[in-house]
């Protein structure tokens, strides 16, 4: 893999400005000189960013896990290509080499195939952080089947509508998953939601937890038998430039998870570049990234980008504080990881620890550290430069996103001088902007602003499952013909970025992005309560946690008042998962609203937040008696 060298400031500057002239020749260079392709492509890039038509590598022909797996075999055969360290420390670590993810992909590509998927079904994957997880992704790529990874942390309802959203054919889920001390009965959960997902045909299970599971005639199969039946060799299928690689469910802001939907060159093209230069990836390096596969961390950054560049990857079923505090810091030392990628919510979370947990084990094989998913407080990002990073790694804070497929602004690590909170520069190859409220770009530095896309880039969605329009009006008409984060963003005097959150109705809690409107619908949904807003409010460790202001029915208004916080928290955690508990409820009698009936969550957050000092324009509140109100009740 060549991709590019930038060795210093002064050719990033070059090559950026190079990338952003000839952006077609930018990529058509790196497609041509770091993939095997069945066939080429006519044109680069054909878009039309109006109407949110984006199209990359026209007529290519190409299979993603050929890159993946087959072509490293002649040369990289018996290395590494995953290690898998389990939950329990106990257990034995699993090194699964090049050659035997070939076998293991095959077989289970000739499984799906066998059981009736066919190129273009939806796969929905509901499965821990195993290896079976990883080889199923890349046999449904194999095969051409549009993989669904669902988030095992998720609810059978919120499962439900991911199925039902792109009407998967089949689920590929496990008896449970280990997590800590606790352990889930996944396949239950599954049982459930399949109730009302009339698509599903066949589940597939893998055994993990020997719990014991209901197994549905003409439906369930354990898999493993399956495996051992079937043929380690298999013809990837040819798939165009543009065929779906991939849907991953995101939050909106409103009610419906949006389904991003990925293609194949475009994704492969943009995840491989950005993995090799932003974490400097070496041949013998070994590779951790701490997210879920379930989410686009992982499908980027575990499976995809390390793979594609021939590199050991580590899959960690565990989390950070299982057994100890050290586990992190245990496991590197291990398995002797050179670049290390986690999320401030577990850096936030293992600081507040004694430092001994992080200093008594050998991180001496680290090179470069990242950071994703939500902004990085100064405190964590120090913690985990001097601590973790030891002032000799590079931190690099990675602003990116679900729907972009991969890194957009990043320190490239010993090129770009780090600032803490600060993602610093965008890539080369991608053409970030701040714009005004007036909608014109801001040319200046110095400044803060809405982040921006203003020319496609390869990784970036094409469209959301089922609904293009909804695609088109989120994120290509607040700015027309430019892509819309939905974050805001400062850039100081040098030109560096620095995210400075959503402006709109997601907040990111522990780096998960939850839409507030599908929580205010579970919360509406109990039968005590007449109306719910929520909003974020910082939080120590998560970042950001959940408020929510409740109005309830007057059935509802005799009833103990704690009991019902902890009902309500529990029926948020069935229709949505864990994830998206409340830590604040307050009972209300009212909630600002507009003339025009809007709830204005700018106040509601301003209380959340027990900022009382400046409300900001009122005017146009119908009812602002009700501020005054919901601030003494909350002190
Ligand atoms: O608000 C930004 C925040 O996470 C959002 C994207 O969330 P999601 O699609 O779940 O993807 C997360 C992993 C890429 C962004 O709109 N975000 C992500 N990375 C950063 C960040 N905010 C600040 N700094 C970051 N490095």
């Amino acid at each position: 893999m060549s991709y590019y060298q930038v060795k210093n400031l002064e050719q990033y500057f070059k090559h950026y400005n190079k990338s952003i002239r000839e952006p077609r020749k930018f990529w058509d260079k790196i497609a041509d000189e770091n993939f095997t392709w069945y066939q080429k492509w006519d044109k680069v890039v054909e878009f039309d960013m109006q109407e949110a038509e984006v199209k990359w590598f026209l007529n290519a022909k190409v299979n993603i896990t050929k890159n993946c797996i087959d072509r490293h075999l002649a040369k990289r055969g018996e290395k590494t290509a995953i290690i898998f360290e389990p939950n329990d420390p106990k257990e034995e670590a699993q090194h699964i080499t090049y050659n035997e993810l070939y076998d293991r992909v095959a077989k289970m590509a000739n499984v799906l195939r066998d059981q009736g998927i066919k190129k273009g079904d939806r796969v929905c994957i509901y499965l821990p952080m195993i290896p079976e997880l990883a080889v199923s992704v890349l046999a449904c790529a194999r095969i051409g089947a549009i993989h669904s990874v669902v988030f095992a942390g998720f609810s059978a309802s919120a499962v439900t509508a991911r199925i039902n959203d792109s009407d998967c054919k089949m689920v590929i889920t496990s008896d449970g998953g280990f997590r800590g001390s606790k352990s889930i009965d996944l396949k239950v959960i599954i049982d459930e939601a399949l109730e009302k997902s009339p698509s599903v045909e066949k589940v597939l299970v893998v055994k993990r937890t020997n719990a014991s599971v209901n197994i549905k005639e003409g439906r369930d199969i354990w898999l493993q038998p399956l495996l051992d039946a079937a043929v380690p060799n298999n013809v990837a299928e040819i798939m165009d430039a543009e065929d779906p690689l991939f849907i991953l469910y995101t939050s909106g802001s409103t009610g419906k998870p949006k389904g991003m939907l990925h293609t194949t060159a475009g994704y492969m093209v943009f995840s491989a570049y950005t993995f090799k230069n932003i974490f400097n990836y070496e041949e013998n390096d070994v590779f951790w990234c701490t997210a879920d596969i379930g989410w686009i961390t992982g499908h980027s950054y575990i499976l995809y980008g390390p793979l594609l560049n021939g590199a050991t990857t580590v899959i960690f079923e565990g989390i950070p504080s299982y057994p100890d505090f050290g586990r992190f810091w245990e496991v590197i030392d291990k398995h002797k990881v050179t670049q290390f990628y986690t999320a401030p919510t577990a850096i936030r979370s293992l600081a507040k620890e004694n430092t001994d947990w992080v200093e008594n084990h050998d991180l001496s094989t680290l090179k470069v550290i990242g950071s994703v998913g939500e902004p990085i407080n100064e405190e964590a990002w120090h913690w985990y430069n001097n601590h973790v990073g030891k002032k000799r790694c590079p931190v690099v804070d990675t602003w990116w996103q679900t729907e972009t497929g991969g890194i957009m602004i990043s320190p490239l690590p010993f090129v770009t001088p780090t600032k803490p909170t600060y993602a610093t520069f965008p890539l080369p190859g991608v053409q970030a902007v701040l714009m005004d409220e007036r909608r014109n770009e801001i040319e200046d530095n110095q400044v803060v602003g809405s982040l921006c896309i203003k020319f496609p880039w390869p990784g970036m969605a094409r469209t959301i499952w089922g609904d293009h329009q909804r695609f088109k009006e989120t994120y290509f008409t607040a700015f027309p013909g430019k892509y819309f984060t939905g974050d805001g963003a400062l850039r100081d005097e040098v030109g560096y970025y620095r995210i400075t959150g959503r402006v709109d109705d997601v907040v990111i809690v522990s780096g998960h992005n939850l839409g507030t409107a599908p929580i205010e619908d579970a919360i509406n949904e109990h039968p005590a309560v007449a109306e719910s807003a929520i909003v974020g409010f910082p939080h120590d460790i998560k970042g950001n946690a959940l408020y929510g202001f409740i109005i309830l029915k007057e059935s509802g208004e005799s009833r103990d008042r704690a009991n019902l916080a902890n009902e309500i928290n529990q029926h948020v955690s069935s229709h949505i998962g864990p994830i998206a508990k409340l830590d604040k409820i307050q009972f209300v009698t009212g909630l600002p609203k507009t003339r025009s009936g809007k709830i204005m969550r700018r106040i509601l957050r301003k209380i959340a937040e027990g900022d009382y000092s400046n409300f900001g324009d009122t005017s146009t509140l119908l009812n602002p008696e009700i501020v005054e109100e919901i601030k003494q009740g909350k002190l």
